[in-house]
């Protein structure tokens, strides 16, 4: 059984783990979420490096962790090198789905790709390299915005979703010019999948989960850890950085998946 961390500033990565958690169910699994300096999609690219390190290189010894699932875009598009070079352990991080939008594309005749991220991951230049590997022969909008960040986290916590502020923010691609295929480059998004399909209905979703989760799977191949498999799963382990109310109710979401009772890392 191997020690897999999921790691997002907030509730997002639970798209990620419902993924890999349904590939890979016999392992013990650890979420961790940034609440204290969420959203990262306003965070300064020098800070959220020196978050994401302070965090990880903490968090990865103490739990024995195996391997690291950065669940988060924003991180993802800046982070790795660096979180590479000071974890000795694999390292899957989690970026738009540029290029299984950009098939979809081709294989359908279609030619515009929407993005839809954080405005940190809409202004990276690992973001314009991917367009330029995979999509350069397509239109490609981008649409940066931590309001709908915020929409999925409050969704989680038991809010109706706004439909009327949803559709004023994909207000830009709501015509017959708008996107093919939408990429859900934040791993919140997937959360909103059922209200953003309704808002933009020609629009095929893509969104990175379902290769992370074999991306993951062939990387415990070769964790030993991996071989010892237990029979049931065991509930997975949740963690905040900050214990707050808002916290404690988002937490019952991951109850429902069968996570224990949240904790607060203390580093
Ligand atoms: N879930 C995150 C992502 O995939 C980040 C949201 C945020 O904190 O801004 O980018």
């Amino acid at each position: 059984m191997a020690n897999i961390l999921i790691f997002d500033s907030g509730m997002g990565g639970l798209s990620v783990y419902r993924e890999v958690h349904r590939a890979l169910p016999a392992h013990q699994y650890f979420y961790l979420f940034d609440n204290a300096c969420f959203p990262y999609g306003e965070l300064g690219e020098a800070r959220l490096v020196e978050r994401v390190l302070e965090l990880l290189t903490a968090f990865v010894p103490d739990h024995n962790v195996d391997i690291v699932v950065i669940a988060c875009n924003t991180a993802s598009t800046h982070v790795l090198p660096a979180l590479r070079e000071r974890l000795h352990i694999p390292v899957v991080g989690v970026v738009p789905a540029i290029k299984p939008a950009a098939a979809y594309c081709r294989s359908q005749g279609l030619n515009h790709i929407g993005l839809l991220a954080t405005p940190g991951t809409v202004s990276r230049s690992y973001t314009a390299e991917l367009v330029q590997s995979f999509a350069a022969d397509m239109r490609v909008s981008m649409l940066g915005t931590t309001e709908l960040v915020k929409m999925a986290e409050d969704k989680l916590a038991g809010q109706a979703v706004d439909m009327i502020r949803l559709t004023r923010i994909l207000a830009p691609w709501r015509s017959d010019d708008g996107p093919h295929a939408l990429v859900l480059g934040c791993t919140h998004f997937p959360l909103l999948a059922d209200e953003l399909s309704q808002c933009l209905p020609r629009a095929q979703l893509v969104d990175s989960g379902q290769a992370i989760a074999r991306r993951v799977a062939s990387l415990l191949l070769q964790t030993p850890a991996a071989g010892q498999m237990h029979q049931q799963s065991v509930p997975g382990r949740l963690y905040c950085t900050e214990l707050t109310e808002k916290a404690k109710t988002q937490a019952g979401a991951f109850a429902r998946e069968g996570f224990a009772a949240l904790e607060c890392l203390v580093i």
